[in-house]
């Protein structure tokens, strides 16, 4: 199934035909990843990983997908190991990296990273992340889970805590939620982390039904309570994060006898406590399961192999 674009840099290019596409395969890569087999699907093919900000699940949920397509892998792991800290550009590792790769997969620090890493690159690129801008493929496993759990993406009431300015999980969900029917969001967060305005306005623009509220409680009568840490690494003022960092904690104890779906993109910090993982309704660590099986499709489908 062919894709309408080359790279994938924000969640606006996830459209309803992309999501549909891009399910279709993953429940075919579900099949094989869960027989324990490898498909042979991109043995000819070579998938850089260039992960220049921290990452566990994304990087090594990318590192599964190459492995599960039997592609070769190039890894660049941390900015001090690379020639970003000698000073060299986006644009010249990328036009580099082009040349040893098949296709491109960075995450890095810098918003619009990945729009720069675009422009030049001459095979597919994924963005992974750009500091606190988009994450498309994390918004594209989420959607997954959710279809798989609620068996719809319209009709949802999603509450997003606890920190809508910085999260870019939050962010890249929330945009391409908000092209469904009937949506309806609550961001929940103290007044200085609450989303940007810019955001709030293309959701409303996308006749998107948006509260905000500083009460992590309004969060558990909705259909969907996603939970993403407060984003230490993005505070300009370290104070003002340890002011917050307590604030919101979800607990066993606050979801008894409710069945709003709890996502996490991972990793918890303080934002949910472990006697939260037990509950059918905590769907966290499926959730990280299913990003193996998008990112298969993504790579698979950008390659024109699937
Ligand atoms: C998220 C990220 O990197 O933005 N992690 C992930 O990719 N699963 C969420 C986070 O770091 O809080």
């Amino acid at each position: 199934m062919p894709l309408p674009f080359e790279h994938l840099t924000s969640a606006q290019q996830l459209s309803k035909e992309v999501v549909a596409d891009v399910f279709a395969v993953a429940d075919e890569m579900e099949k094989i990843w869960s027989s324990g087999k490898r498909s042979k699907l991109l043995e000819d093919k070579i998938i850089a990983l260039l992960f220049y900000e921290p990452s566990s699940r994304t990087m090594l949920s990318f590192q599964a997908a190459v492995q599960g397509l039997s592609a070769g892998m190039e890894l660049a792991h941390g900015r001090q190991n690379s020639s970003m800290e000698k000073g060299e550009s986006i644009e010249d590792t990328i036009r580099m990296v082009a040349r040893y790769s098949d296709l491109i997969v960075m995450r890095h620090p810098e918003a619009g990273s990945a729009d720069k890493a675009a422009s030049v690159s001459h095979v597919p690129f994924i963005n992974a992340g750009d500091g606190g801008n988009q994450h498309p493929t994390q918004s594209l496993l989420d959607l997954y889970t959710i279809k798989k759990e609620k068996g719809s993406l319209d009709g949802l009431h999603v509450a997003f805590a606890c920190d809508p300015l910085h999260s870019r999980t939050i962010r890249s969900l929330a945009l391409a939620l908000s092209q469904y029917n009937d949506i309806r969001f609550t961001f929940i967060s103290p007044d200085s982390l609450r989303a940007s305005s810019d955001m709030i306005t293309e959701l409303k623009n996308n006749s998107v039904s948006v509260e905000e509220s500083t009460d992590l409680s309004v969060g558990l009568d909705t259909d969907i309570l996603y939970m993403n840490r407060l984003q230490e690494e993005r505070f300009e003022d370290h104070k003002e994060f340890e002011k917050y960092r307590d604030q919101y904690v979800l607990t066993a104890d606050m979801l008894k006898g409710k069945d709003t779906l709890v996502m996490d993109p991972l990793p918890r910090v303080d934002e949910i406590a472990t006697d939260v993982d037990d509950l059918p309704n905590a769907v966290y660590f499926d959730q990280a399961r299913n990003g193996v099986l998008v990112r298969m499709a993504l790579m698979a489908m950008l390659l024109g192999k699937a």
